[in-house]
């Protein structure tokens, strides 16, 4: 088979990388691709939202499979263009795509069909959110409605912060369209915790459970960035939490959509709060989160590839999915400035000395510029270590994570590390 993936970052790699182990694969092209994904695929240049162009692509180039990494060209209805068109497409349909697309759409969808979630008020005129918030108790979340690139939730301490939020997001419009409508919901206070499942619209199958740490500084502390790290799976989800997740949120969300004429297939990525109070959904995505995909896929055992096929063509088969009993500790290298300015087209160095039987390296910001690899984002390198238990894989992610160079680096240096404490002898 010919499989196109679209996207440029750690998670498309990462996809690359588990699907070219497929004895089904015959090549794989990406768009736009980086570095790391130029040594298993072909980059064709076309940015991800250019929807017709890369459906141009798939049928000149007789691509059998499109598989889409990010929100953007999904929710702009990628997987509608390409399937009027005859061309096969893993991932949502612009109207499933929706739970991710818009927040106060989400949050309703949870409401009507009793999916926990945390209480909220949806607001399209930005007089009344102002009235709101006055009169609010705090810390509360403000959160524009659509797409933002990660940094349209903000929570709020106190009046004036809240305030300026709504300001920002409904008056000087700084996210554009996507503030139109208001999210304003209660603060949820607990362990976030990641489950990604793949559906065939009816049958949902739970991949292993994992956490992101999303703030820029070791503790948790600083501003939000698209993800700093990860670890899978996390001990914070037992079975029988697991078990709840999918009867309570997984199931009644695929059903829902369904049933509402919007049958979802591909990869459902619900956010949590494990709170004293139960599970709550804090978002939901429409696709592989990142960097949970880093660390979450090194742990299939199945072939993606059939997944992929099985699910676009409606019928995904529950005990094909199978789970290495193993874990993973994924790092990722930023380049100085980051998730502000940051600084491009520093010389990576110290690739060759990784030792690959401890881990992978997975690239998200990197170009090839004549022979030198260089930085061409904030997010350059993810480095999966995987062990058989988590402190080992979060020694392997470091020890390889210390061997590669370029000016400027930084890294979190807890990655894991609380879980790893918290279960003790686990590993
Ligand atoms: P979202 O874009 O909705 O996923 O929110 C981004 C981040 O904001 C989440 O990953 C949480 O860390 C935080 N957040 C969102 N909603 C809440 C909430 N209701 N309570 C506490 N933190 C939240
Ligand atoms: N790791 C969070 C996300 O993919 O949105």
């Amino acid at each position: 088979m010919k499989i196109l993936v679209v996207g440029k970052g750690g998670r498309e790699h990462a996809i690359c990388w588990k699907l070219s182990q497929s004895k089904e694969v015959e090549k794989i092209y990406a768009a736009p691709g980086n570095a790391g994904i130029g040594m298993i695929a072909e980059c064709a240049d076309i940015a991800i939202d250019d929807l017709k162009g890369l459906a141009d692509f798939a049928s000149s180039r007789g691509i059998d499979l499109t598989v889409v990494g990010p929100e953007l060209p999904l929710t702009l209805g990628i997987v509608d263009e390409f399937e009027s068109r005859g061309l096969k497409i893993f991932g949502p349909s612009q109207k499933a795509s929706v739970i991710e697309g818009s927040k106060a759409f989400a949050k309703d969808f949870m409401q009507k069909y009793h999916i926990p979630t945390a209480s909220f008020k949806i607001f399209t005129e930005h007089f009344e959110a102002l009235d709101f918030v006055k009169g609010a108790g705090y810390p509360l979340v403000v959160k524009a409605d659509g797409l933002a690139a990660g940094k349209g939730a903000v929570v709020c301490h106190n009046r004036d912060e809240a305030c300026a939020t709504v300001e920002k997001i409904m008056v000087q419009k700084v996210f554009g369209s996507a503030g139109l409508k208001l999210v304003i919901e209660e603060f949820l206070q607990g362990e976030e915790v990641t489950v990604m499942a793949f559906t065939d619209g009816k049958n949902v199958v739970p991949m292993v459970s994992s956490q992101d740490h999303k703030r820029i500084y070791d503790g948790d502390k600083g501003p939000n960035t698209g993800g700093m790290g990860a670890y899978a799976p996390t001990t914070l989800i037992d079975s029988k939490t697991m078990k709840l997740v999918y009867d309570e949120i997984l199931e009644p969300t695929v059903q829902g959509l369904a049933s509402e004429g919007r049958t979802y297939k591909g990869v459902l990525y619900v956010g949590l709060m494990l709170t004293t109070r139960g599970v709550k959904v804090l978002e939901y995505n429409c696709r592989f989160g990142d960097p949970e995909t880093q660390a979450v896929l090194p742990l299939l055992e199945s072939d993606l590839v059939e997944i992929f096929v099985n699910i676009t063509e409606g019928y995904l088969n529950i005990d094909e999915i199978k789970w290495a009993e193993k874990s993973t500790a994924t790092v990722v290298l930023a380049s100085g400035g980051y998730p502000g300015n940051y600084h491009t087209g520093k010389v990576i160095k110290g690739l060759d000395q990784v030792n690959p039987a401890e881990c992978l390296v997975f690239h998200a910001g990197t170009k090839k510029l004549d022979k030198e690899l260089i930085t061409n984002g904030g997010r350059v390198l993810g480095v999966t270590g995987i062990g058989s238990g988590l402190k080992e894989a979060i020694k392997n992610a470091y020890r390889n994570a210390e061997k590669i160079n370029f000016e400027n680096v930084f890294y979190r240096k807890d990655i894991g590390w609380r879980a790893a404490n918290r279960v003790g002898n686990f590993g």
